[in-house]
């Protein structure tokens, strides 16, 4: 079942030419032409059979973006290892060759479209909330803050991780590496680490789940150090034209109000990336607006990635509103603009907004009580026979 809402010139929003939109305006970028500015956002579904493999409805889930016009699409979190990466019940991996085989069809079908294809690989860490867990790790032993997150499967306290041992840090980071490979043999451009939200390599950036005191810990240009490993060692084991890139965030699905120490935190965060061979620097808007990620001055932080690094970077969080996404790119605050929600909610935002037409407003309900696509589906199913969104 594709869910795209069709198109109704009788409901069109009035029609800005596709040329003043800096949102849709061609770029060239990792040596190739993108058609526009606009990226979706990774999204966790928890709609992988239950051995993490991607499904003929995950392909066509993705296939839709790409046939609606965003220039990039990146996939969930995706887990790297069989030990502790997983997060979810139902989430996918790429941790074997069966997995990753799941996979082709659904890289060659967003490639098909003429977007560029990129795997959110993601090692969970103290979040992960996958019952029957044989075992979760983190860089200390430090009790999560919050609960799990009924929509992807969980309830009630986050359980205590163990710390990762010298072992561990070397098993993740081949898990990583060995994860994308495999995503490259399966037709994906590139990766993205995820080092955002609360996750493993977000735990090792951030103060409080940090407390190591082996060389990981401590400063926040040693709590860098794993996460720009990481980056390092997947970019030196792939081609030239792969594109390696990282995601961060300060705040966190289980601590919204989480703040980086400033600048120059900022600014050893964002250099440590880079240097480690980052193609890009993608920083989430988690449980916030673009507008509110900034640090002590107010300028965004997408802002200060790019000036630090000189490195492309996309901008995400509540940029659903045209305008306010246009803003972004005249204003040079980001090279890129990524839509969660608005994406779930209008997979063929892009051609839409080019055309000047309705979309369909984001809705909790879409991801709620579960974030599957089959809820989603269920969802515009309900629109449909009610006459809505048809
Ligand atoms: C259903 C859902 C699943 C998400 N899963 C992920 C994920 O797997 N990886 C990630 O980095 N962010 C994830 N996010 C966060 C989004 O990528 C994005 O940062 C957030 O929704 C804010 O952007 P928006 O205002 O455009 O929706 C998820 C968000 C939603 C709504």
């Amino acid at each position: 079942m594709s869910r795209i809402p069709t198109t109704d010139p009788k409901q069109a929003t009035g029609n800005m030419s596709s040329l003043s939109r800096p949102v849709l305006s061609p770029v060239e970028m990792f040596g190739r032409r993108l058609r526009n500015r606009l990226a979706v956002a990774p999204m966790t579904r928890v709609s992988a059979s239950g051995d993490g493999l991607a499904t003929d409805r995950m392909k066509d889930y993705y296939r839709d973006f790409a046939r609606g016009g965003f220039a990039i699409v990146i996939t969930e979190g995706t887990y790297t290892d069989k030990d502790a990466s997983q997060g979810y019940d139902r989430q996918p991996g790429i941790a074997d060759r069966r997995q990753a085989n799941s996979w082709k069809p659904v890289a060659n079908s967003i490639a098909d479209h003429g977007s560029l294809a990129i795997m959110q690989l993601m090692h969970a860490g103290a979040l992960s909330q996958r019952q029957g867990a044989d075992r979760v790790v983190a860089p200390s032993a430090v009790p999560p803050l919050g609960e799990m997150m009924p929509a992807y499967g969980g309830s009630g306290p986050y359980r205590l991780p163990s710390a990762m041992t010298t072992t561990d840090l070397a098993q993740v980071r081949k898990g990583f590496v060995a994860a994308a490979r495999r995503a490259r043999r399966a037709g994906f451009h590139g990766v993205e680490i995820h080092a955002a939200n609360g996750y493993l390599l977000d735990q090792f950036i951030t103060d409080y789940t940090n407390r190591r005191d082996d060389g990981y810990g401590g400063a926040v240009s040693a709590r860098i150090r794993y996460p720009a490993e990481i980056v390092a060692a997947v970019r030196d084991s792939s081609p030239d034209d792969f594109v390696v890139g990282i995601r961060v965030s300060e705040a966190k699905v289980n601590d919204f109000n989480y703040r980086w120490g400033g600048k120059s935190e900022a600014e050893t965060i964002f250099v440590a990336l880079a240097e480690a061979g980052a193609s890009y620097i993608h920083v989430a808007g988690e449980g916030r607006g673009f507008r509110e990620s900034s640090t002590d001055n107010r300028e965004p932080l997408t802002t200060m990635a790019r000036g630090m690094t000189g490195l492309p970077v996309i901008a995400n969080g509540g940029l659903h509103d045209p305008d306010l996404a246009d803003d972004v790119i005249r204003n040079e605050h980001a090279d890129l603009i990524s839509l969660g929600r608005a994406a779930l909610a209008t997979p063929n935002w892009p051609r839409r907004i080019a055309n000047g037409e309705r979309v369909v407003p984001f809705e909790n309900v879409m991801i709620s009580p579960s974030a599957s696509i089959q809820n989603t589906d269920a969802w515009f199913a309900r629109q449909l026979a009610h006459g809505m969104h048809a």
